[in-house]
């Protein structure tokens, strides 16, 4: 199968080298041959409709900076939507930095290849957030598969473990912890009697907050997930302004001492019942879902069965490209069923 893959950071780079160093495996087990033609990052695109080599790639992006430096293959200048609109490639992997006020450059990205008949997997939640329910119509129009289990906990199945394992039933509600920045911060809160700004502070020296960690400890992160769920497992149509969101920036160390003197913990919860809300709330400790540390955890309520908890981890550079890979086989698997091990 032929990959465009924009965006070549964490997540692109990760992607490209599972890819790489499986695809003998991947040809055994589903007869899935994957052949990147095309890379893009801020400085441009490098493409060769044989197949680029991803050892090149990486030597190339950590040596120059940018793929479009390739002396052989490199297009510097030449923005990702512009090479996808020339490329052959039968998928888009697009992986560029989540915006969710915009989208951008990921919507252009996506409409892009979608509209060029292309399959499209992506790990990237502004595009979802803001147009989900249009962009799987547009999907559905052009006959074209659209998949995004890496967009909510990482490489914890969540979405396909509600979409495909609950298939019998019909998700009515939804709780879950799906921030494992926030997550972490109110742990140590909880644990060690830290005010927020010093455990926000311990998040950024572990690496697990950004710099300007707005997204997620506001709950914007957790209700851009909170959307793709909604629309993917409960066949809502809504968008990130529809969900209700109260992050933890404001959560007093007394609140937290209070819920913990009642057998509690605080979390920042994102449910769906009648509404979509992200807020803090106490949650037992004897509940599934009150994980600590950078842990993410949903518990789905069906009609007619039991309430399931799914507990793992919510991020990182494997864990999401090898969900990439995931939906990478599904599609296969949708366009030729009939393949024989
Ligand atoms: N990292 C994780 O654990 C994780 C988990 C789940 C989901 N995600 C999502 O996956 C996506 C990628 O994450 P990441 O950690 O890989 O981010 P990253 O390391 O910042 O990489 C982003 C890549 O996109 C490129 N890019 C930026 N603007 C572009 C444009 N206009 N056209 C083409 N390429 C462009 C960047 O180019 P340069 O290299 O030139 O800067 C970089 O290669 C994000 O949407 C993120 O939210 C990440």
């Amino acid at each position: 199968m032929r990959i465009f893959l924009a965006g070549f950071g964490v997540v692109g780079q990760s992607f490209a080298a599972q890819v790489d160093k499986r695809t003998q495996e991947l040809v055994r087990r589903f007869g899935l041959r994957p052949r990147i033609v095309a890379v893009s990052d801020r400085g441009g695109v490098a493409a060769d409709p044989k197949g680029l080599q991803v050892k090149r790639l990486l030597e190339v992006k950590a040596a120059k900076g940018s793929v479009a430096a390739d002396r052989s293959f490199g297009k510097p200048g030449v923005s990702a939507a512009e090479a996808l609109e020339e490329s052959d490639a039968e998928v888009l992997v697009e992986v560029t930095p989540t915006d969710i006020k915009t989208g951008q450059p990921g919507l252009n990205h996506i409409m892009t290849a979608l509209k060029n008949r292309k399959h499209v997997i992506t790990a990237n939640k502004g595009p979802l957030a803001l147009a989900l329910p249009a962009l799987l119509e547009l999907a559905q129009y052009n006959h074209v598969i659209l998949r995004f289990s890496g967009t909510v906990g990482g490489g914890t199945p969540i979405l396909d473990f509600a979409k495909k394992c609950l298939l019998n039933d019909r998700i009515v509600a939804v709780r879950g912890i799906l921030n494992g920045t926030t997550n972490y911060i109110l742990s140590r809160m909880t644990w060690e009697g830290v005010d927020f700004s010093t455990a926000l502070k311990a998040a950024q020296k572990a690496g697990y907050a950004e710099a300007d960690p707005s997204m997620d400890v506001d709950g914007y992160d957790s209700a851009t997930k909170l959307v793709i769920i909604a629309n993917w497992v409960m066949d809502m149509k809504v968008t990130l302004r529809d969900v209700s969101v109260t992050g933890i920036r404001n959560i007093d160390l007394r609140e937290v001492k209070n819920a913990y003197d009642k057998g509690q913990e605080m979390k920042l919860i994102a449910s769906i019942d009648s509404k979509l809300t992200v807020e803090p709330k106490p949650v037992a400790r004897t509940d599934p879902l009150c994980v600590s540390g950078v842990l993410n955890a949903v518990t789905f309520k069906p009609q007619h069965g039991a309430e399931q908890t799914l507990v793992g981890p919510g991020a990182g550079g494997i864990e999401t490209a090898n969900a990439i890979l995931r939906d990478l086989i599904e599609i296969k698997q949708a366009l030729y069923p009939t393949f024989e091990v």
